[in-house]
């Protein structure tokens, strides 16, 4: 099984759901990653992105957070713009893309059956989300995607989730930490308006605000 505090090993037993899931995944497409995807980016950063969970074809296919599903276009796209990351997003791990001051996680590691992660998958994956705020020393603001994501980050910080409800655009300070939260840059939010690139835009522009200020 392997694994470290931060992260799941390759065969992770602890979702039985989610291990089927996977299991069918290594079976159909045998040179995909299929497996629980790492964070990507330095853990000194002072910067913690909170996705949901990988996408089937995207970080489930390539290994690396948002990479090759739709919603990494944005979110690659934004951390240059920000200077959170340097080189060019080309959907591809070995596009040479590095991660500056920034590092990015999921909720939950393992892809879900149609990205819906079940509450007690939520729960039982937040163990490798506190390690992973845990071993960041630097760590001043992590940036939440989606209500999934803000809440389990809310939990895994300590802190009570009816004092900390999520809103887009929103920022908590739990501890000494702050929590930004946006609406998920996933397809469907932006096909449907709900976020649009200027929306997520503004979020990190307020994140490397606090960062510059701090
Ligand atoms: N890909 C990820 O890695 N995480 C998400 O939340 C969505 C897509």
């Amino acid at each position: 099984m392997g694994g470290t505090a931060g992260m799941p090993g390759r065969d992770c037993p602890r979702c039985p759901r989610l291990v089927e899931f996977r299991k069918a995944w290594r079976k159909k497409e045998p040179t995909w990653f299929n497996a629980p995807v790492p964070s990507f980016g330095p853990e000194k950063a002072r910067v913690l992105i909170v996705g949901l969970a990988p996408g089937v074809q995207g970080a489930n296919r390539t290994g690396r957070p948002f990479t090759g599903d739709y919603a990494g276009v944005l979110l690659y796209e934004t951390l240059l713009r920000y200077g959170f990351a340097r080189g060019e997003y080309k959907a591809d791990p070995d596009d040479g893309l590095t991660l500056t001051d920034c590092r990015i996680t999921n909720a939950v590691r393992c892809v879900p059956p149609e990205n819906k992660p079940l509450p007690i998958e939520i729960n039982t994956c937040r163990d490798y989300l506190k390690a992973t705020i845990a071993e960041m020393p630097k760590l001043k603001a992590l940036v939440a995607l989606g209500r999934i994501a803000h809440e389990s980050t809310v939990v895994a910080l300590g802190a009570k989730g009816s004092a900390h409800a999520f809103k887009h655009g929103g920022k908590h300070t739990i501890g000494d930490l702050a929590l930004f939260s946006s609406y998920h840059c996933s397809r469907y939010n932006t096909n449907t308006g709900v976020l649009t690139p200027e929306m997520f835009r503004d979020v990190f522009k307020a994140v490397r605000g606090f960062l510059d200020g701090a």
